[in-house]
């Protein structure tokens, strides 16, 4: 099952994938993760990706391709993948497609998740994230959010860096101008899924399920 999640800088991968991957038994791969985990544990990767991602700009291609082939390769990835955040640029997805067709298999499904850009800049300036169980949450959401306080584990939230209204606008350019063009890259293959990302989280779910219905993915 090799899954790509498409969509603007807060509509929903994050949040899709923890219930994919739960409902789904593969592993979500989520670039931004991987960076912010190197960055956190004071690696020369994590240094190099900060300088861009503390920006809003894409890491370069390059880097970001290595990492997610090396993380591709791995034992908990051999039955399938959920992609969220890769590829994000024209030269991303077509090494993606060289590297399926010379390791695995091809793309089952392009889960392309549509949100109204207007709504994403309070999706993102509002977010939490769980220090303990790495929980996804927002301070409108969730009661205890607004207090610093995760719903789920009781854990301490935080802001990620880049969610402050500055970077989230230039994040917002750079999808457009970088990563819109792959729904254009992929609609031909069709193997793409456009769905609606402003219902509430479980319903882009059900329609994230109906999509993997029709594409034939099954648990
Ligand atoms: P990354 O971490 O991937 O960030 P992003 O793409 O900007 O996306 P987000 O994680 O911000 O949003 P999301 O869609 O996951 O939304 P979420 O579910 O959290 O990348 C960060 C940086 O790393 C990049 O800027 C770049 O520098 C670098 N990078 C990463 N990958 C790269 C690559 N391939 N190439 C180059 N550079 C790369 O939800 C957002 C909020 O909305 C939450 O508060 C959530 O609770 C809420 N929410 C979610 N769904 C709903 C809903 N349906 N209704 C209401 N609220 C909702
Ligand atoms: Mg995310
Ligand atoms: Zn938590």
């Amino acid at each position: 099952m090799n899954i790509v999640l498409l969509g603007p800088p807060g509509a929903g991968k994050g949040t899709q994938a923890e219930r994919m991957v739960e409902a789904y038994g593969v592993p979500q791969i989520s670039t931004g993760d991987i960076f912010r985990a190197n960055l956190k544990a004071g690696t020369p990767l994590g240094l190099e990706a900060r300088k861009y991602m503390d920006a809003g700009d894409l890491v370069p291609d390059e880097l970001v391709e290595r990492i997610v082939f090396d993380r591709l390769g791995e034992p908990d990835a051999s039955s399938g993948f959920i992609l969220d955040g890769f590829p994000r640029s024209i030269h991303q997805a077509e090494a993606l497609d060289s590297h399926l067709k010379r390791e695995s298999g091809p793309l089952d499904l392009v889960v392309n998740i549509d949100v109204d850009p207007e709504i994403l800049v309070g999706r993102l300036t509002g977010r939490r994230m769980c220090k303990d169980c790495a929980g996804i949450t927002h301070v409108l959401s969730e009661p205890k959010a607004a207090q610093g306080v995760c719903g789920e584990c009781g854990g301490e939230l935080y802001q990620r860096k880049d969610d402050n209204e500055e970077t989230v606008r230039n994040r917002l350019e750079v999808y457009k101008a970088e990563t819109e063009p792959l729904i254009d890259y992929y609609r031909p293959s069709g193997k793409m899924a456009t769905i609606d990302g402003s219902v509430s989280p479980d319903e882009v779910f059900e329609e994230v399920k109906a999509a993997m219905d029709s594409a034939g993915v099954s648990k």
